[in-house]
């Protein structure tokens, strides 16, 4: 019998070794603050609308709210209203939190890391198409390569809740209607290997209000993930990190967009196994 009882204690201390090694980032606003209690200045610092430079300065483009994922305390809103240049940041109705210093957060070729995180859609109004084939994206999650878009993300269009990847070249809907589910939390989590080469693969998986286990797993593999150009062969520099809020880059109320959109996000949890803690960890 004594394999059984070596081959436990080699995966307990691997394990032991790689938990030691990884940087974490965890937001889940409990102490009321809207960068939960992280910096909003400085090199390790969350990017704050209203702070950043060019990011969107409406006094409601992001708040606390009371009542978070989980029954927690608290969680954080983003809101873009279009046609309102308050909510305009870097050219575009944008609200949304960067986390581009924490090494948790990023990532580059190569590396590894898990993600959960819980969203909510508020009073959610849907875009409708209008004479268009399809309303415009909204993207509310999105692992952000920058100098390029993005690797990997979540958008709303109209009713649906599309997940993208390949830089926005491949998208399946997760969610075919999102209406049941306005005003209740979603947990959702992704596992990624990125790879700059055909070697890289992801799951995604969410658990929808009612559910007791996540079950609507969607895995890729052999495909890249860490995106280094356009289709159009514009490169993508620099790398990449999470970045959630409300993002609305093609939204056009006239066509029939919603003019307001308010998402919620709580419990973020962003783990790299090839990046060392940060200070905060
Ligand atoms: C990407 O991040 C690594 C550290 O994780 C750093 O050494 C490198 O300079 C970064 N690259 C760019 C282009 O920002
Ligand atoms: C917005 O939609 C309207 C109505 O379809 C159209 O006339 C207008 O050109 C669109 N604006 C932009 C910036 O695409």
């Amino acid at each position: 019998m004594k394999p059984t009882q070596i081959i436990p204690a080699i995966t307990f201390s691997t394990l032991v070794a790689s938990v030691s090694a990884r940087a974490v980032f965890n937001a889940n606003y409990e102490d009321g603050s809207v960068s939960s209690g992280y910096p909003t200045t400085g090199s390790y610092r969350v990017d704050v609308p209203g702070i950043e430079p060019g990011s969107a300065t409406a006094k409601d483009a992001f708040y606390v709210v009371a009542g978070g994922a989980h029954d927690t305390a608290f969680a954080i809103a983003n809101k873009v209203v279009l046609d309102d240049l308050t909510y305009v940041g870097n050219g575009f109705p944008r609200s949304e939190f960067g986390i581009g210093g924490f090494p948790g957060a990023i990532y580059k070729d190569g590396d590894h890391g898990k993600y959960s995180f819980s969203m909510l859609f508020k009073d959610l109004v849907p875009s409708v198409k209008g004479t268009r084939d399809a309303p415009a994206e909204d993207v509310v999650w999105q692992f952000k390569h920058h100098g390029g878009g993005h690797d990997l993300h979540l958008a709303l269009i109209g009713k649906n809740l599309a997940l993208g990847w390949g830089g926005n070249v491949y998208k399946q809907v997760v969610i075919n209607d999102v209406m049941p589910y306005v005003n209740q939390w979603m947990d959702f989590r992704f596992d990624v290997l990125w790879k700059s080469d055909k070697t890289g693969q992801f799951t995604f998986d969410m658990k929808l209000p009612g559910e007791c286990r996540f079950g609507h797993t969607v895995t890729k593999k052999n495909l890249q993930t860490y995106v280094t150009a356009s289709p159009d062969g514009t490169p993508w520099t620099g790398n990449g990190s999470i970045q959630y809020g409300v993002y609305r880059h093609s939204a056009n109320s006239t066509a029939g967009d919603a003019k307001t959109l308010i998402v919620y996000h709580d419990e973020i949890t962003a783990i790299n196994f090839n990046n060392k803690p940060d200070p905060f960890n």
